[in-house]
């Protein structure tokens, strides 16, 4: 028996070779698993392809998992490496992982993506300058535009995660960051679509996959050979004029490897995984929770108000500012809402269980995937009742301010937890507001919005128009 357990981990029946994979709907893989929670617990195993899998739905048992050391690894899956390639961050050793994630965590610090930075405003008005570009495109001359924002939303994010990464923003007339940002949506996808890859290799030979992996490879070596160029650009532009104190991701690895940092960490093959990977990291998330925050916005009419009522009292006529959200408690629920209902990692990030743990009574042994189902969390009865029903005063206390519930996971707990929350929590903030201020949405006149999604690389809306009406 492969779980050699003090309690037996319950789960499903698994088939030969490919486990459990044939029972998961493509269209909602995260609703079969937690159909699955309720017959088994919020603890339970089951075999995806040759992965031993255990699945976690309850935030406190995750919680205690994921803070040991033991459960800090990334699974061997086939496109998880083929692209990462076990460099990088997502999925680098746990010898290197915390110097980069303590270099990471600095240099967004340094630029001002903290609370606590002193550069914060200069931070907040590269985010506010590409939210203001987005908002322009609606501004029609007929006050009131119907359009689908995803392509809008798509270059808005890439413009602020191009300027903090590499210092340079997408511009359509440059062919280099153009090429750069459509090869990385390429790899993107392919990660998505060749998902099963991940657990059932041999697939590699079949030629649909074998298709996808060779355009994944091409567009790995394009990536490359754009950053390669952006990086040269920089160390020669940082040999004219000195700088200590970086603007860009790619500055902050340079300025550290000439202050003589270990080579085996600090050298070029990490920086251009460094940089895709949190580029990956940082788009992919980012343009999805502003897609679900635009259509849920446009569906419920009363938050909307509700926000710019709280504007209007917070902080009047005056522009916004980062230290602002601390008092626009509505506004914050409103964004919690949307990252509870529509969790855009379903499945979190799954980690690799490098020895024996136990967890509630069950031993989970060494070799086994950890599969923090963050969907299941967020939509437990028990802790969010009327899951389904979009509610941002669950978010609120008696006295109407902002709580976080424990069992608010949006961007996983433990050791490797997001790095980007900040950032991300700030982008968010600075965004629905410039938006809410700008416009009222509202759902197309010919269709109601339609709130399913589809599982790519994250839980994302399907494309569909919005009403936009200037105010
Ligand atoms: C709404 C936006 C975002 C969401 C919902 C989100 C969510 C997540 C989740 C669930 C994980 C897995 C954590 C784990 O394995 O424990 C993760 C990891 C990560 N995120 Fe985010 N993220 C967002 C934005 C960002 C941004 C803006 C950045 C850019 C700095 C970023 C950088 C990363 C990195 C580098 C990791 C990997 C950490 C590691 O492997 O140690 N994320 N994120």
């Amino acid at each position: 028996m492969i779980f050699r357990a003090k309690k037996c981990l319950p789960g499903p029946f698994n088939l030969p070779i490919i486990g459990y994979l044939h029972k998961l709907d493509p269209a909602g893989p995260h609703l079969t698993l937690t159909k699955l929670v309720q017959k088994y617990g919020p603890v339970y195993r089951l075999k995806l392809g040759s992965i031993n899998t255990v699945v976690i739905a309850d935030a406190k048992i995750l919680k205690k998992l994921l803070a040991k050391d033991e459960t800090l690894g990334r699974p061997p899956l086939y496109i998880f490496y083929t692209v990462f390639d076990g460099k990088g961050i997502l999925s680098l050793p746990i010898e290197q992982l915390k110097d980069q994630r303590k270099f990471v965590t600095n240099f967004l610090r340094t630029i001002g993506a903290s609370r606590v930075s002193p550069n914060k405003k200069t931070c907040e008005a590269l985010i506010r300058k590409h939210v203001e570009e987005f908002v322009q495109v609606f501004k029609s001359p007929n006050r009131c535009v119907s359009m689908d924002p995803s392509e809008y939303v798509s270059r808005c994010v890439s413009n602020i995660a191009g300027m903090i990464l590499l210092g340079k923003s997408f511009s359509l007339d440059d062919k280099t960051v153009t090429d750069l940002a459509e090869n990385l949506d390429k790899v993107i996808e392919a990660i998505a679509f060749g998902g099963p890859l991940n657990f059932l290799p041999f697939l590699r030979f079949l030629p649909m996959f074998r298709k996808t992996l060779t355009s994944l490879k091409k567009s790995v070596h394009i990536i490359r050979d754009v950053q390669k160029k952006l990086i040269n650009e920089c160390q020669e532009s940082m040999s004219r004029v000195k700088t200590d104190v970086p603007t860009s991701l790619i500055q902050a690895f340079l300025i550290q490897m000439s202050r003589g940092s270990p080579e085996h960490i600090y050298n070029h093959n990490q920086l251009h995984y460094l940089l895709f990977d949190i580029y990956i990291a940082f788009t992919e998330t980012t343009k999805t929770s502003f897609g679900w925050i635009l259509l849920y916005l446009a569906q419920y009419e009363e938050v909307q108000n509700k926000i710019r009522q709280e504007l209007l009292e917070v902080v009047q006529d005056k522009t916004v500012e980062v230290d602002d959200f601390v008092n626009l408690h509505y506004t914050k629920a409103a964004i919690a809402e949307v990252a509870r209902i529509r969790t855009v990692a379903p499945f979190g990030m799954p980690q690799w269980v490098s020895a024996n743990v136990c967890v509630e009574g069950y031993t989970i042994p060494k070799d086994t995937m950890i599969m923090p189902l963050l969907w299941a969390i967020h939509m437990d009865p028990k802790v969010y009742k009327e899951p389904e029903e979009f509610r941002p005063e669950r978010f609120l206390d008696d006295n109407g301010k902002f709580i976080k519930p424990e069992s608010f996971l949006p961007f996983q707990t433990g050791k490797r937890m997001c790095i980007g929350e900040e950032i991300a929590t700030m982008i968010m903030y600075i965004f629905v507001v410039i938006v809410v201020k700008n416009f009222k949405l509202a759902p197309p006149d010919f269709a109601p919005i339609d709130f399913t999604g589809i599982t790519k690389a994250s839980l994302a809306p399907k494309p569909q128009e919005i009403m936009f009406t200037k105010i």
